[in-house]
Order: C-alpha cells, then structure tokens, then sequence
C-alpha cells in the first residue's frame, strides 16, 4: 500500500514508517515539524505541511493519493492540554477535520487512527478495556475521544473506514539505533528518568500518595516495535475488508509505578537516580493499565517487548548515544 503517516516525524510514527517500509509499503510523510525531527524521515518524502492548512493537505493527499492514512500527527502532553486547551482542540481536533476532509474529496477510505488510554479518564476497574466508559479528564483525552466520535459517522455515512488504537504509554527505541524518543520539552517519565542521570539532577516524581501500593502513578509501558506492528496489522485488516471493532488498547496488561520504573532504570545503568517528591501533575489518573484481548483477537496482535527492562536497556543506549 501507499500509506500516508501524518506525524511520521515524531516518536511513534517515525517507528512505524521504518516497520512499513520493512514489510514492503511506499510511505510518504505528513508533517509540520513543529515537534517532528527532519532527521526521523527516511523511509519516504516528507510533506512539510500543517494539518490546520486545508488546502495545503488537501494538496498533498491528491498529490500522493495514498490507499490508506495512519494518523499520529497531534500534540499528547497531558499537563499542556490542561494549561493550553484551545491548543490541544485546535491541532488535535480541527487538524483531524481537516485531514478526514482531504481524505473523503480524494476517495481514500482507510485511516488508522493514533487514540489513546488517556479517553478513559480515571479507571473504574483495574484492567482498561474498550468497553469501559469514556470520561476523560484532561483536554488532551477529549480532543482524541472527539476524534473517534466524527470517525464513526464518517464511517457510516462516508464510507471512511477507519480503526482508532488507543495506546497507554509507549516506551523503547530502535534497536538498530536509527530512532528513539525525544521531545522538547521532555515531559515523558522514561526520558526524564535518563535526562536525571546524564544532568546529575533529581526527577520530579509527581505525587507519591496516590491510591496505589507505593503511592506513585500506575502506568502500561508498551513497546514502541509492539506499537508499529498493530499498526500495520491493522492497515492491513482494512485492506482486506475485514471486520473491526471501532478501537483497540494496545498494552501489555502489566502495570509499572514511577518507583519500579525508577528501579528498573537504576538497574539496567547501574546508577542511582536522584528523585524529589512534587506535587501531582493536574489530570494525571492514579493508574492505567490495559485489556488489550481484543487486538490479539481480532487484529493477530502479539507484543513481543513484554518486558519493561528490555525496552528501557534499548532505549537508555539510544538515549545516552544522543545527549
Ligand atoms: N512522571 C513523573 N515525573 C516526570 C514525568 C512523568 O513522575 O518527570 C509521571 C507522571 O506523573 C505519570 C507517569 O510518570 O504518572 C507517566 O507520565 P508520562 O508523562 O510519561 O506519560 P503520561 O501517562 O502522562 O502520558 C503519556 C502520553 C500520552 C498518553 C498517555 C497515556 O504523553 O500521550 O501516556 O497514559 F495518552
């Protein structure tokens, strides 16, 4: 297929458009680099458009006429969304119209989209799956629920096929060392933890007496090769008329607290990371661990990265390569 990544510059696009590539699809790249590296495209050419430009996509989705979109472009910091919302609506939401509206004017009907635990809101049993209700609590979660609301009824009344994945917290790198996570600013726990070490100052850990065993927040760390692989099984699912649910989870079904995460770094660099106790981070849910039966199910899906030390080794040698 000729797939379209919109955010195919950023972390978890950047990884997927290499595993296309490697199972044989043409990729071009959408992508206005505001948080996207140059550097992360190499797999196809890069569109340097923003999605808030409606005629620049609409431009480019009949330039490239794609069989099928996967899109990621999108803002996901949970504490920025909370501060700037109109931000998070405008990019996330507006930016999603505006892409799903060049997509139907250019009779392409296939999109998988970048959702997200976060839709959830606070969890009201231990194990998230899909058919738990969503009430989320941070701008950022509702951009992204809103979005699989208007790819609904662009399904039924468009003809728009599509597939939302809502991932919980993706996590580790490249292993041949091509790509890895980096933001900026950097806001993820993993790449903070590392940024303590290499800086020699302490990470803010955000809340410790939450309702969880060590009073730290709960998260499912998925692997970010896990993460392109349901990608893929999913565009191909679509390509072959098969019947999916509107969304899947994609974790691992394994909680870690920032302490363990904490432990599991201090193990695999073989140094103690200095840590300061803070104050909570506004809209952060005490745990988020997930169900994700229905992608084995339906989509083939078998994450292979299930152990946390694995990914976060790959990751740290990417990491202390780069800063
Ligand atoms: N945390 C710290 N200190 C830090 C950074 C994070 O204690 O310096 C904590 C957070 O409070 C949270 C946990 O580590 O409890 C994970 O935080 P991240 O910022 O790494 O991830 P989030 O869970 O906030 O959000 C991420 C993505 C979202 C996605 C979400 C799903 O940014 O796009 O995972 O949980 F939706």
């Amino acid at each position: 297929m000729k797939i379209l990544i919109t955010g195919g510059a950023g972390y978890i696009g950047s990884h997927t458009a290499k595993h296309l590539a490697r199972f044989g699809h043409q990729i071009v790249v959408l992508d206005n680099l505001s948080r996207g590296h140059p550097w992360a495209v190499k797999w196809g050419p890069l569109e340097p458009v923003d999605l808030l430009d409606l005629p620049a996509v609409q431009g480019a989705v009949q330039r490239h006429r794609p069989d099928a979109v996967v899109h990621f472009a999108a803002y996901a910091l949970v504490g920025e969304s909370v501060q700037d919302p109109g931000l998070y609506y405008r990019n996330n939401f507006v930016g999603s119209l505006n892409l799903i509206q060049a997509m139907v004017e250019a009779d392409c009907a296939k999109l998988v989209f970048s959702s997200t635990c976060a839709t959830y809101g606070n969890p009201q049993r231990p194990l998230l799956d899909e058919s738990h209700p969503q009430s989320p609590t941070n701008p950022y979660g509702h951009s992204k629920l809103m979005v699989e609301q208007v790819l609904a009824d662009f399904d039924r009344s468009q003809g728009l096929k599509s597939c939302a994945l809502r991932y919980f917290n993706a996590c580790g790198a490249d292993p041949e060392g091509e790509l890895g996570e980096v933001h900026d600013p950097e806001t993820h726990l993993i790449p903070c933890i590392f940024n303590a070490l290499i800086h020699d100052q302490p990470l803010k850990i955000f809340g410790d007496q939450y309702p969880t065993p060590d009073g730290t927040c709960i998260r499912d760390y998925i692997n970010i090769l896990d993460l392109a692989s349901a990608h893929r099984l999913a565009l191909e699912a679509l390509e072959a008329r098969k019947p999916l649910r509107p969304a899947y989870n994609l974790g691992t079904g394994r909680g870690h607290s920032v302490r363990e995460v904490v432990a599991i770094v201090e193990k695999v660099t073989g140094r103690k990371v200095p840590v300061e106790i803070c104050q909570p981070r506004p809209g952060d849910p005490p745990s988020l661990v997930a169900s994700a039966q229905l992608a084995r199910q339906d989509l083939g899906w078998q994450p292979e990265w299930t152990d946390l030390e694995a990914s976060i080794r790959v990751a740290w040698d990417w990491h202390k390569r780069w800063f």
